[in-house]
């Protein structure tokens, strides 16, 4: 079968298991290459899939030598149908890793449920007896509360006020004015159900009650901040209510680990291409003015590099994790440097469809896009037959 990338609005239909495969290949190689991380050795990953929760189960495997148990939501292959990339990602992955002698296995399913907590929690009993460290990364527009059964759908809003800025159609290059109408108290609430840290907090409590956290053990969430530019959209919208209560949910889970010593973290990571983030407006033109500038200043950085960072730097620096006035580890250090915004500030007032694609990196843009998706990954033979069936050795 030849698979070619089939767009449809933010979301490319189609994806490729080579492309995928050597994706995940070349952040085996990154993490190889920098080397042993003196890591947890038993890792749960909510959102293993793509994206930073992808990149934060390849460090602890290749980094640290590490056990995986990988949750996510993705759809296999069917008839005629391409499976979502997350599940090429995940088969390579698991390829990888039982080549390399370690311990993975995945389930596939709504991390949000009782039933997929429960599915883990045995698994982990059965497996592992406890984990060391829970990655959190989920990255979701909808989430059914399994308590109340109420399904809450988040939305990307202004509080307040209409916010009006340039955006992006980054497959037209087209740069336009876009205004967002103000979120009502209903889709701040909605919002905060779904991105916010009710979910991750259940997941330690269930884990903690059964006895799978081992002493010591830590739990990292990912949050953003990013700049004045995107603040009403992001930081000041309703998707930054989320960001604010998963933040403060660190602190409550850190409460709860206190009797094993153990401890909750956010990471706050730096703007990158996801499936997530092309989603929300203002964001992607944002992402290709700061493409630009980091490549040229020689800091940019894609989810490996943020997270091997994250892992060997903050995490596992054989000292105290370094945290800011609101304890959360900073890797968006290099994004929030005061002449990198500047410039992209600067960038930001100049740009038009016509000058977009000399002043940023609308072509990085696209290709991260792709990449996504397993397209246009380097090395790969896009006319040679795609494998139809690709299965994740742990999923029966
Ligand atoms: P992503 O879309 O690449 O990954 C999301 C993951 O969640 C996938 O593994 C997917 O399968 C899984 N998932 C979604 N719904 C699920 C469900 N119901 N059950 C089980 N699994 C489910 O997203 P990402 O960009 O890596 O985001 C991960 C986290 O990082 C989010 O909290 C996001 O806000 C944060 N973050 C992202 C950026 C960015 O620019 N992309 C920057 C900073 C922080
Ligand atoms: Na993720």
């Amino acid at each position: 079968m030849i698979i070619e990338p089939r767009m449809r609005g933010f979301i490319c239909l189609t994806a490729h298991p080579t492309g995928a495969e050597q994706n995940v290949k070349n952040q085996i190689e990154y993490i190889k290459s920098k080397g042993a991380i003196a890591g947890a050795k038993k890792v749960l990953v909510i959102g293993a899939s793509t994206g930073f929760g992808l990149a934060s189960r390849i460090t602890s495997a290749f980094g640290s030598d590490a056990a995986t148990i990988g949750v996510f939501f993705e759809k296999p292959p069917v008839e005629g149908k391409t499976a979502s990339p997350g599940w090429y990602n995940s088969a390579a992955f698991e390829k990888e890793a039982h080549k390399a002698g370690l311990y993975a296995k995945s389930i596939n399913g709504d991390a949000f449920s009782n039933e997929i907590k429960r599915e883990t929690l045995d698994l982990i009993k059965a497996d592992l007896g406890q984990v060391d460290l829970i990655i959190y990364s989920l990255a979701s527009p909808v989430r059914t509360n399994p308590n109340t059964g109420v399904t809450h759908r988040s939305v990307l809003k202004p509080i307040g006020q209409t916010f009006t800025n340039k955006t992006v159609d980054f497959h037209t290059g087209n740069v336009s004015e876009v205004s967002i109408a103000p979120a009502n108290e209903e889709d701040i609430e909605n919002t905060v159900a779904v991105m916010g840290g009710e979910d991750w907090a259940m997941w330690i409590d269930a884990l903690k009650s059964e006895n799978l956290l081992a002493e010591g053990a830590t739990t990292i969430a990912y949050s953003y901040i990013g700049p004045e530019l995107t603040e009403a959209v992001y930081r000041k919208g309703t998707i930054g209510r989320a960001k604010d209560h998963l933040e403060a949910t660190a602190f409550t889970i850190t409460d709860n680990l206190k009797s094993i010593g153990g401890k909750a973290y956010v990471s706050v990571n730096k703007a990158l291409v996801t499936q997530a983030s092309s989603a929300i407006p203002v964001i992607p033109l944002y992402i290709s003015l700061l493409y630009k500038i980091m490549k040229e200043e020689g800091i940019h950085e894609g989810c490996i590099e943020q997270i091997q960072r994250l892992f060997q730097d903050r995490l596992y620096n054989g000292s105290e994790v370094p945290v800011d006035e609101k304890g959360r580890i900073r890797i968006d250090d290099w994004e929030m440097r005061e002449d990198v915004q500047a410039k992209v500030a600067a960038l930001w007032k100049e740009a038009t469809t016509e000058t977009l694609p000399s002043i940023g990196d609308l072509a990085g843009y696209r290709n991260d896009f792709l990449n996504l998706f397993g397209f246009e990954v380097p090395g790969v033979d896009y006319k040679a037959d795609a494998n139809e069936v690709v299965n994740i050795e742990s999923i029966k």
